[in-house]
């Protein structure tokens, strides 16, 4: 959210970090002439901002959102998505995400290259039903989530499929 109102813009560039506190990161590439993009930008200005999972059902509208659109054009709007009031930061969620993340910027880190990565606390989690049991552990079946291989090749999940950890002696009690 900034100055010209919010935006949103898919990151495959993305991963969790860390769970105490529960951190992410993603990284934002400059625009083809140099200039910063408006997630960025945004960021700078009010560091405050949602992440959020891409499923199935709402990958074609994901897509919507990463057109070079002008500044303070309602990318939601041109995506036919719905902007929902935040809890704890003022940047709204997306309603038909499976997962909102509100996020408070801890750190942008700078390699003096067009490249800037932004680390992010996770202050408030948001799942539609179904999607965490009350341990916290995610249903993938039913969040249906959408990769990104490479370029505009993208993949379904459709065959998850489990392998333990090897341990020597016992298996420790917490895990990462
Ligand atoms: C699936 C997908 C993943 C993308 N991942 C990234 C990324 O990790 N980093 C990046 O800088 N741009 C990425 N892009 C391009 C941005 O989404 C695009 O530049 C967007 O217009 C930026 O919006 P903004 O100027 O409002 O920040 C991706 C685009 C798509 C379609």
């Amino acid at each position: 959210m900034g100055p010209k109102g919010f935006n949103a813009a898919p990151f495959s560039l993305f991963n969790m970090v860390g769970s105490a506190p529960c951190m992410l990161m993603f990284c934002v590439g400059n625009q083809g002439d140099g200039s910063e993009k408006g997630t960025l930008q945004n960021i700078r200005h009010l560091p405050e901002f949602v992440v959020h999972i891409c499923n199935e059902k709402i990958a074609e509208r994901m897509n919507i959102c990463s057109t070079d659109f002008d500044h303070g054009i309602n990318e939601l709007e041109k995506a036919g998505l719905t902007a929902l009031p935040s809890l704890l930061v003022k940047p709204p969620r997306i309603a038909e995400a499976p997962v909102q993340m509100e996020c408070r910027l801890m750190k942008i880190v700078e390699f003096g290259t067009r490249h800037h990565v932004v680390f992010g606390e996770i202050v408030m989690f948001h799942f539609h039903d179904g999607i965490v049991n009350e341990r916290y552990h995610v249903n993938v079946e039913k969040l249906n989530p959408i990769g990104r291989l490479s370029g505009s090749l993208y993949t379904k999940v459709r065959e998850p499929f489990r392998m333990e950890r090897p341990f020597l002696g016992e298996r420790p009690k917490q895990l990462t």
